[in-house]
C-alpha cells in the first residue's frame, strides 16, 4: 500500500518536473501522473475505506494536501503557459499604428466656385443681401418684366434654351442671365433692396474657348428712394479694385440693356500690364468687366414699385470671366474639364 510519505515523494517530483512543462498538454499529463484515474494519489484516496484507523488518518491528510498542491500548481502553470503564449503572440502580431497614414486625396473648392465666393464676400460687406432664384424660369421673369420687347433677338430660339412646358413653346426657358431674380426679389420685398445673386445661367451657345451653353453670373440691384449714378459708380469702382488691387482705375462707357436706362459697360484699366497693353487687355490696356445701369422705370412698374419714389442700378457679371481674366485662364471651356492638371493649378 502506498503511504503517506510516498505520496509526498512523488508530489515532490511533479513539483519539479512542472516547470519543464512547457504546453498546456504536458501540464495536464504531468498532473494526471498523480491525480489521473489509475495514479498513486487516486489509488491511495480508494484504499482509505478499507486502512486501518491509524494510517487512515495519515494517509487521508496526505492525499488532501498532495491533491491539492498539486492542482493548484497545475492549475498556475497552466495560467502562466497561456499568458506567455499571448505575450508571444502580441509581439508576433503587432501593427505599428505610430506612422502617419497615408493622407486621403482631399479635393479643394473649384476656381469659379473660389471666385463666386470671393465675389460675394465683397458684396456682403456692403450690407448686401445673397438672394437666389430658379433655373428653370418662366419668359415673363427672364424678358417681359425686365423691360425686354416680344421682338428682341435675345429671345430666338438660336440664343435661349426653351423648356418643353404648357402650351406657350417659349413660355418656359433655362434663364439666360440671373437678371430675373431681380423681379422676383422686388415683388417679394420692399425697398431699400441690396442683394446680389449668384448663378448658373444657360445660353445656346456651341462650346468655343469663350462660350459654353451654362456658365456663371452675379447679379447686383440696389434700391432705395434716393440712389443715383454716382452710388453705381462708386460700388462699381469699389468691387473692382477689391477684385483686381487697389491700384485699378475703372472707366464707364455707353451701352443698351432694356431693363437699364442708362446703360454702361464697366471697364477697369489691365492690372497685367498697369493698362499699357499686353495679351490680357488684347493691346487695349482695358479690361471689360460687366454690364450694368440705373434700374429702367418700366422694370420698377412690373414688380410693383413707384419709379417716382424709388431709384436704383443693377448691375450683372460673369464670374468664370472674372476667374479667366485674373488668373489667365485662355479657355472658358477649361472651367468644365475634369481633368485635374487643370484643376490643380489654381490654390
Ligand atoms: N443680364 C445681362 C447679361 O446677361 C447683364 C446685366 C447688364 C445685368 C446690366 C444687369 C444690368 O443687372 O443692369 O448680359
Amino acid at each position: 500500500m502506498i503511504s503517506a510519505a510516498d505520496l509526498r515523494t512523488l508530489s515532490d517530483t511533479i513539483m519539479a518536473r512542472l516547470p519543464g512543462a512547457t504546453t498546456a498538454a504536458a501540464v495536464d499529463a504531468l498532473e494526471a501522473e498523480a491525480l489521473g484515474p489509475d495514479a498513486p494519489v487516486t489509488a491511495a484516496r480508494r484504499s482509505l475505506r478499507d486502512a486501518p484507523d491509524a494510517v487512515r488518518r495519515e494517509l487521508g491528510q496526505a492525499v488532501n494536501e498532495v491533491t491539492g498542491r498539486i492542482s493548484v500548481a497545475a492549475r498556475e502553470r497552466r495560467l502562466a503557459l497561456a499568458a506567455a503564449e499571448r505575450d508571444t503572440r502580441l509581439d508576433e502580431e503587432w501593427l505599428d499604428m505610430s506612422l502617419p497614414g497615408r493622407a486621403p486625396a482631399r479635393g479643394k473648392a473649384h476656381l469659379v466656385s473660389t471666385v463666386w465666393d470671393e465675389v460675394v464676400d465683397i458684396f456682403v460687406a456692403l450690407g448686401y443681401t445673397v438672394a437666389a432664384g430658379p433655373e428653370v424660369e418662366t419668359a415673363y421673369y427672364n424678358f417681359d418684366a425686365l423691360n425686354t420687347p416680344p421682338t428682341h433677338p435675345s429671345r430666338l430660339e438660336s440664343d435661349t434654351l426653351y423648356v418643353a412646358h404648357g402650351d406657350d413653346p417659349e413660355g418656359v426657358l433655362l434663364r439666360t442671365h440671373t437678371s430675373p431674380v431681380q423681379a422676383r426679389y422686388m415683388e417679394t420685398h420692399r425697398p431699400p433692396v441690396y442683394m446680389v445673386v449668384p448663378g448658373r445661367v444657360y445660353r445656346r451657345d456651341a462650346i468655343d474657348a469663350t462660350h459654353t451653353p451654362v456658365f456663371h453670373q452675379l447679379e447686383g440691384l440696389a434700391v432705395d428712394d434716393a440712389i443715383t449714378f454716382g452710388d453705381l459708380k462708386g460700388t462699381l469702382e469699389h468691387f473692382a479694385r477689391t477684385f483686381f488691387g487697389s491700384r485699378r482705375r475703372v472707366r464707364f462707357l455707353p451701352h443698351f440693356f432694356p431693363f437699364t436706362e442708362p446703360s454702361a459697360e464697366l471697364h477697369v484699366d489691365c492690372f497685367a500690364c498697369e493698362g499699357s497693353g499686353c495679351r490680357v487687355c488684347r493691346e487695349s490696356g482695358w479690361i471689360e468687366l460687366l454690364g450694368c445701369g440705373m434700374v429702367d422705370p418700366n422694370v420698377f412698374v412690373a414688380v410693383g414699385y413707384d419709379p417716382a419714389v424709388v431709384s436704383g442700378f443693377a448691375f450683372g457679371v460673369g464670374i468664370d470671366r472674372l476667374a479667366m481674366i485674373r488668373y489667365g485662364v485662355p479657355e472658358l471651356r477649361m472651367f468644365f474639364d475634369p481633368d485635374l492638371r487643370i484643376l490643380r493649378q489654381f490654390r
